[in-house]
This record gives structure tokens, C-alpha cells and sequence, in this order.
């Protein structure tokens, strides 16, 4: 076994824009360890989000391979990576993406609908923890319009965390946050990925943020420069 999580091997990706093809991303080689805490920085337009969907699962790669635990999630079916996704990835996301018919505990609980019955119950006991743990648990029923911006985001933190997965994929998560909130979330994250072995990749065009980071590497123009 590895001591890789995810790898990025030769990742390139192009979009069609009328006769010349936008290339996002350009031969992307990164190796994730297992338990790692990596930042990734760069301007904006410069292919972050696009890296960490492709990381995820959530879009293919125009060529290359990603390589989770030695497995090529792209040769997959849609079915096996939407499993994979479930079981094995968290997503937070800058904006929440919150339900907002739904209180905090139902937004976190919402992964665990496709489980057996006894797996729900698990899953519902769970998700009331993990509120309680992020300091949520006066908010359980609120919903996301009666929360904070911070309290969104750690609903939506405990909502990745819900299946327990090894690898947590954030997107700008403190980018619509104050200073303040922003370092409270990111000490949570850091807790979080000590007490729990889980990986932690977060993008984010903050230097303040990725200096808290384990490691950080910087993406421009689709390409790693360092
Ligand atoms: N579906 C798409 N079709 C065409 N072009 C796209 C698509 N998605 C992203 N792009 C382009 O790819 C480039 C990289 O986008 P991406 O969202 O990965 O950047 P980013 O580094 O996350 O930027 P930001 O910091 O602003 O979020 C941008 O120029 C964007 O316009
Ligand atoms: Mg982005």
C-alpha cells in the first residue's frame, strides 16, 4: 500500500471554446499523502476548482489518471465513482450549498437517506454528534437562514463528515467568511484532520489561510510552480 491517498498523474484539462480549445489544466503531477493537510493557492482563473472537482470525482480529467488509494477512479462507471464519491469524500464548498428547506440537522443527516434503515439511525446519531462537536448544538433546528455565515459553514462541514470519509475536499471554504470565522474554521479543519487521520486538501487564494496549511502548492495557468 501507498502512503498516497490520491494521486494527480499527468491531469490535463481542456474545455472547447470555438476553434481553440481553453486549456484549464496542463499535465498536473501531485501525490497526496495519507493524513496530509495540503493548501492549494493561486489567483483566480487559474484552475483550482477544477483540480479539486477532479480530485473528487466530480469531473472527468480531458486525459490523464487519478489514482485514489492505487484505484483509477475514471475507469469507473458513473455509478461506482458516485459510490466512491459517497463512502470515500467530503465536499465544503464557499457558499455552503446548504438545503434551505431544511434545518441543520436534516442538511447534515441528507447523505445518509440512501443508507438501510439501521445505517440511518447510525447516521442520524452521528450527524447530532458531529453538530454538537462544531459547536452547533443549540442550532440544531435552525435553518440556514437563521444561521450565520459560520455556523452555514460548519453545518456544511459536518455534512462531509457524516459518511466518515478519508479525503476532505474544500473549496475556498473561508472565502465568504470574516478573518475571524475564517481562522475557526480553519483550526477546526486542523483538529479535525489530527484527531481523525482524514486528508484535508483546501483551496484558497488567501496566503494567511494556506500558511496554516501543512504544505501548499501554488497552481497558475494550470500549471504547479512549485
Ligand atoms: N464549464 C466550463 N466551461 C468553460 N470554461 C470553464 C468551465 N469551468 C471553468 N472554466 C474556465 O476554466 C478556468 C479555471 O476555472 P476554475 O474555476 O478552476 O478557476 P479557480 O482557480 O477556481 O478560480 P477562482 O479563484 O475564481 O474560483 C477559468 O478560466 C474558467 O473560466
Ligand atoms: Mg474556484
Amino acid at each position: 500500500m501507498s502512503d498516497f491517498i490520491i494521486k494527480a498523474d499527468r491531469i490535463s484539462k481542456s474545455y472547447k471554446n470555438g476553434a481553440k480549445p481553453l486549456e484549464v489544466l496542463k499535465g498536473i503531477e501531485l501525490a497526496v499523502e495519507k493524513n496530509e493537510f495540503l493548501a492549494i493557492q493561486g489567483p483566480s482563473g487559474a484552475g483550482k476548482s477544477t483540480l479539486l472537482h477532479i480530485l473528487g470525482g466530480l469531473d472527468c480529467p480531458t486525459s490523464g489518471e487519478i489514482l485514489f488509494e492505487g484505484e483509477n477512479i475514471y475507469k469507473l462507471s458513473e455509478d461506482q465513482r458516485a459510490d466512491f464519491r459517497n463512502k470515500k469524500v467530503g465536499f465544503v464548498f464557499q457558499f455552503y450549498h446548504l438545503l434551505p428547506e431544511f434545518n441543520a440537522l436534516e442538511n447534515v443527516f441528507l447523505p445518509g437517506l440512501l443508507k438501510s434503515w439501521w445505517e440511518r439511525k447510525k447516521v442520524s446519531i452521528h450527524a447530532k454528534e458531529l453538530l454538537e462537536r462544531l459547536g452547533l448544538s443549540g442550532r440544531l433546528h435552525h435553518k440556514p437562514n437563521q444561521l450565520s455565515g459560520g455556523e452555514q459553514q460548519r453545518v456544511a462541514i459536518a455534512r462531509a463528515l457524516v459518511n466518515k470519509p478519508r479525503l476532505l475536499l474544500c473549496d475556498e471554504p473561508t472565502g465568504n467568511l470574516d478573518s475571524e470565522s475564517g481562522k475557526n474554521i480553519l483550526s477546526l479543519l486542523k483538529e479535525l484532520n489530527k484527531e481523525t487521520q482524514m486528508t484535508v486538501v483546501l483551496v484558497t487564494h488567501d496566503k494567511d489561510i494556506a500558511a496554516l496549511a501543512g504544505r501548499v502548492i501554488n497552481l497558475k495557468d494550470g500549471i504547479i510552480l512549485n
